[in-house]
């Protein structure tokens, strides 16, 4: 992207601090992600309107909004900060790390709508399968850091 090639370099001496920052909200995004769907198979076994249940959905509301927003934003802030200051738009790997990160996005929303439905008393999927979209982070994670550090294309 030309309009974006005098930014290169701009974050100057900073760079590996960004990175750093960068790489530690990495960190507690995909803790959350992780932690998340994982509560929601406990919370599946309880019984919609249990105090049980009242304390999953508190627990769940809370890591929602004190670690998986906030993570999320911070980590695509810095992110995007990091492929402007290198001038990494249109190369290959940063375009599919970026195609990778919307879809980790995209499963953070999925999480967000589950828990909804938990909060009204609905268990739309079956355990097996909330265990399979459980995977869905940790393959993404695999995927995202290979592309960023090996950098095959
Ligand atoms: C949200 C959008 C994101 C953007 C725009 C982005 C962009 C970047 C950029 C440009 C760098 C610097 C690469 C370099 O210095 O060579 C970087 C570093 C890094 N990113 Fe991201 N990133 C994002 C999300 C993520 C996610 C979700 C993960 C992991 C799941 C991740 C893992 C890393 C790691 C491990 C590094 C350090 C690589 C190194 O050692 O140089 N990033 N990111």
């Amino acid at each position: 992207m030309s309009f974006l090639s005098s930014y290169v370099g701009f974050l100057g001496a900073a760079y590996l601090w960004v990175k750093a920052a960068h790489v530690t909200f990495v960190i507690f995004w995909i803790a959350g992600l992780f932690i998340v769907p994982r509560y929601y198979i406990h919370h599946q076994a309880t019984t919609p309107g249990s105090a049980e249940d009242r304390a999953w959905l508190q627990r769940e509301d809370r890591a929602r909004t004190i670690i998986l927003t906030p993570a999320m934003i911070i980590v695509w802030v810095l992110g995007l900060m990091l492929g402007v200051h290198l001038g990494a738009f249109g190369q290959g790997w940063f375009s599919a790390k970026l195609a990778l990160v919307v879809l980790l996005t995209g499963y953070q929303g999925w999480v967000g709508a589950y828990g909804r439905k938990l909060a009204k008393g609905h268990r739309a999927i079956e355990d097996k399968q909330l265990r399979l979209m459980n995977e869905v982070p940790g393959i993404l994670t695999a995927l995202i850091v290979v592309l960023v550090i090996v950098k095959p294309f």
